[in-house]
């Protein structure tokens, strides 16, 4: 199974990409846009890697993209689990030979216990109650929550809120809008200058492409005015 099959939007963003440069090894923005967008993507991984603790440790991360992240979690040595409801993820990623479980997050067994869990641009697409009540159960007693996405600043007061409720504590937090939001300029961009390949090549309606890109502007248009941000959270207990 090809990533031309992977759930909408995420296929747009990989085929564009593929269009652009080449090939695609994330489907995250990037830090530093001006290194160009593979090591830009790079640049925010390799953050991710500095926050973990030393190796071997149970990380579970939350939405596998290209398992990229996972295959370099586990040449460094951590017990890696990934999660992802999309088969299609878990097929392209079948050669990574990495542990990977079929669920959403939401929906995960919690017989196991990890030392990080990790969302680099998976929390968007999950309730923040629903997020930490999970975490919570599925986290070791000294473990970490990694959060590393856009958010609004609704969600930001929403997050606030059930970080109290299931005592976790913000241990640390940075601002990275400023190295991440040209990602999107570029998405769009690249999206706009391959419109008539994607239509074809992901068999897709121009309605639906439209309508997706005139969310991205809008989002676009939301970090200029600050009401939307990229931000990364470490959370424990
Ligand atoms: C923007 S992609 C990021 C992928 C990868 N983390 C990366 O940085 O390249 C979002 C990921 O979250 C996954 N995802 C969406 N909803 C999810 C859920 N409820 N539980 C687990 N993963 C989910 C998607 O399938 C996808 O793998």
């Amino acid at each position: 199974m090809d990533y031309t099959h992977f759930s909408f939007p995420l296929n747009v963003y990989a085929q564009a990409l593929c269009l652009e440069e080449g090939h695609f090894n994330y489907l995250h923005y990037g830090f530093n846009l001006q290194q160009g967008i593979h090591q830009a993507q790079q640049n925010s991984t390799n953050f991710i890697m500095t926050k973990l603790p030393p190796a071997p440790a149970d990380i579970l991360e939350v939405g596998i993209g290209a398992g990229t992240t996972g295959s370099q979690l586990v040449k460094a040595g951590y017990n890696y689990t990934g999660v992802v409801p999309d088969p299609v993820q878990i097929a392209y990623c079948r050669e990574k030979e990495l542990h990977l479980i079929e669920s959403r997050f939401e929906s995960l067994s919690e017989e196991t216990q990890y030392d990080v869990i990790l969302f680099q641009e998976s929390a968007q697409y999950i309730p923040s109650k629903a997020l930490l009540q999970k975490a919570n159960a599925l986290l070791k007693p000294t473990g970490r929550v990694l959060i590393l996405d856009e958010i609004t600043t609704e969600v930001i007061g929403g997050l606030d809120q059930f970080v109290k409720q299931f005592d976790f504590q913000i241990v640390d937090k940075q601002d990275f809008t400023k190295e991440a939001a040209p990602s999107l300029g570029y998405l769009i961009e690249i999206i706009y200058k391959h419109r008539i390949s994607l239509l074809q090549d992901l068999q897709l309606s121009s309605l639906q492409l439209s309508e997706w890109l005139y969310r991205l502007e809008i989002r676009n248009k939301a970090y200029q005015d600050k009401t939307f941000s990229y931000l990364f959270f470490q959370l424990s207990h």
